[in-house]
């Protein structure tokens, strides 16, 4: 039977939280390999955000780290760096001349950063039809993202309907895939674990960040069950298993939070060490042959692509 392709993008964007992890990595790990994936470390959407060349580097060296050590095998799914597929920008400026400009003013990613004040950059302004690039590249039909991204899968679709009007049927329809297993983790004060918020609890941290970042979790006094620990607590382990849990320790914070920190331990140990002994070696050697891989999809399409606009003479 021939499997679905599906392909879906990373920001490099620094240490990953449980919230990143229960929210994206385990929905991903728990699925890809019912699919032919292409797992895409999306560097030139990076260039938008972030200008310090060394933190780019070692972001895209760790979020290749992080999904490897959270199951991801290389083997099964293409592990590769848009920026090594040339392909991706070309396609992109094919797009970017089908749309409209008040089209893309239409991007609520585009219009919630620059109300923000973040500079309005041509790059964050052609962000969807690069991302609609990456999807469409692949005749990908199934795209998993977090909520905040449905807007630019439909964009994709937008950008290969314009396409097969204009030159005649050649990219496949993508569906989002919104990953909600778990519903929004809180973070140490309760707001959404962000790293924006400086509340979480870093996957990959040592026992004493852990620990540190437990202890810190606000607790609302009066109640039996600290709502802000067991929601974390949940994620780990049965509603079953934790009720004797918590009735032992009524009451006593310090007590459910240290069964917490012995939880998050026994849980986060063995990819922790798994990570650790991933090189940034063996990182460039997956993503060189990540890329290889996607690079030969990549340029097919992009022939047919070329003597159908006319840019093959
Ligand atoms: P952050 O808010 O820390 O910047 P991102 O926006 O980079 O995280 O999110 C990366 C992925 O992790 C997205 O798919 C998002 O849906 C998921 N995610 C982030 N924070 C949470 C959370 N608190 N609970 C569940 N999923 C989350
Ligand atoms: N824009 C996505 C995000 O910020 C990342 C991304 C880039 C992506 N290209 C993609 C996601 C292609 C899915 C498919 O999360």
């Amino acid at each position: 039977m021939n499997k679905k392709r599906l392909l879906t993008g990373l920001q490099p964007s620094g240490t990953i939280h449980i919230g990143n992890y229960f929210g994206a990595l385990k929905p991903f790990v728990d699925t890809y390999s019912e699919y032919e994936s292409h797992l895409m470390i999306a560097d030139l959407h990076a260039l938008t955000s972030v200008r310090d060349p060394q933190v780019l580097r070692q972001n895209i060296i760790d979020v290749v780290k992080d999904y490897i050590a959270a199951g991801v095998d290389p083997k099964e799914a293409i592990v590769f760096k848009q920026s090594d597929v040339p392909e991706h920008t070309e396609l992109a400026w094919m797009f970017e001349c089908l749309v409209t400009v008040p089209f893309l003013m239409q991007a609520h990613a585009y219009k919630d950063k620059t109300a923000k004040g973040i500079e309005a950059s041509a790059g964050l302004f052609n962000y969807p039809m690069l991302m609609a690039a990456d999807i469409l590249l692949y005749d990908t039909e199934v795209v998993p993202v977090g909520e905040d991204q449905r807007q630019h899968i439909e964009y994709a679709r937008e950008a290969a309907n314009k396409f097969n009007l204009a030159y005649g049927e050649t990219f496949t329809a993508p569906q989002e895939m919104i990953l909600k297993a778990v519903g929004i983790v809180p973070g140490t004060d309760g707001q959404k674990m962000s790293k924006s918020y400086k509340n979480t609890i870093p996957l990959f941290a040592t026992k004493d960040e852990i620990s540190k970042a437990v202890m810190s979790i606000v607790t609302d006094s009066g109640s039996d069950i600290p709502e802000n620990v067991y929601a974390i607590h949940k994620l780990l382990r049965s509603e079953a298993e934790l009720a004797p849990i918590y009735e032992e320790h009524k009451g006593k914070y310090k007590n459910i939070k240290e069964a917490l920190i012995e939880d998050l331990e026994t849980f986060s140990a063995p990819m922790r060490e798994k990570r650790a002994s991933i090189t940034d070696n063996d990182v460039k050697e997956i993503l060189n042959e990540g890329s290889i891989r996607a690079r030969e999809r990549a340029s097919l399409k992009m022939k047919e692509v070329r003597m159908k606009t006319g840019i093959t003479i």
